[in-house]
């Protein structure tokens, strides 16, 4: 691959999906796209960006590229720090919050294989605050691919590494040959749909959520992508919603209009509410 192709593709990649492939990981690039070209009976990386731009099929194309240079990197019950902040914490501010309603939203932005989604949908039905009320955890992700798996919700050994047995036991029914599978009364609270988080439009149609989960996703994106998406998490969040990011990740730089929420196990960050009527 030359520089002008690396360049040409990278710029490619970004603009559809805010994904950076940075200066240094070109070989990694190659290595990761050398089967498309194969695939396809191209003999070099410039056909294969004339493919990606003028092809009758580049939309499908488009979407196999970023499967092969995304990170689909999950399991469930990851970050138990957090997970316990938001039950402990912000669940029953949620629960007093929404008691007229009696509804809930939560959404699991970039859930890969739906780990995550389910995850949220157990912590929800442990706690028990939420029985009887219209809850529904919608997982979206960029690969139509990881929302299959989502979806058949069958999981090995792998995605259960951090899960305590006592969950294993009470949120998964056994499958045979170390496979389980999540039982259907978390799953009628989860579903799934493809959404591109830098498809502003099309995420315009995602309903007003009280929290977004968003963890180990922007940590692919540059500066300029991350603030579009946040952006987005703006808008779909109701006043007081909670953002909720991966420990490594943070708003610093971003100069997003979001507060930071001191919890005792952990940081989340909020919508403000707008202030009462007769102070604005
Ligand atoms: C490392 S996984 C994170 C999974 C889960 N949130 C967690 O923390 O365990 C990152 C996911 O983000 C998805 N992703 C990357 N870019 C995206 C985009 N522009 N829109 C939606 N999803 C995206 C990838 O397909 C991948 O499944």
């Amino acid at each position: 691959m030359t520089a002008e192709e690396f360049r040409l593709l990278r710029d490619h990649v970004y603009s559809h999906c805010g994904i950076l492939v940075r200066e240094d990981m070109k070989f990694v690039m190659e290595r990761r796209l050398w089967p498309r070209l194969e695939a396809l009976g191209l003999r070099d990386f410039s056909g294969y960006h004339r493919y990606l731009r003028y092809d009758a099929q580049r939309r499908v194309e488009l979407e196999a590229a970023v499967e092969a240079l995304t990170t689909h990197e999950t399991y469930f019950f990851r970050e138990p720090n957090q997970l316990k902040a938001f039950t402990d914490e912000i669940l029953p501010v949620l629960q007093q919050r929404n008691a007229s309603s009696r509804r809930l939203r939560i959404w699991s932005a970039g859930c890969s294989t739906g780990e995550e989604a389910y995850t949220i949908a157990m912590l929800l039905q442990q706690s028990r605050r939420f029985e009887n009320w219209d809850v529904e955890v919608y997982g979206t992700d960029i690969s139509r691919r990881v929302l299959a798996t989502a979806r058949r919700a069958e999981y090995g050994p792998s995605a259960l590494r951090a899960t305590p047995p006592e969950h294993v036991s009470r949120f998964f029914v056994p499958l045979g040959g170390n496979k389980v599978k999540v039982r259907d009364d978390v799953r009628a609270w989860v579903s799934f749909g493809q959404l591109n988080l830098l498809d502003a439009e099309a995420c315009q149609l995602v309903a007003q959520m009280d929290v977004v989960f968003c963890r180990n996703v922007m940590i692919y994106f540059d500066l300029p992508a991350r603030r579009r998406v946040l952006q987005v998490f703006h808008e779909r969040l109701v006043p007081g919603g909670y953002l909720m990011l991966g420990h490594s990740e943070n708003l610093l730089n971003l100069g997003a209009d979001f507060e930071l929420v001191h919890l005792r196990g952990d940081l989340a960050y909020r919508k403000p509410e707008p202030p009462p009527r007769g102070l604005r």
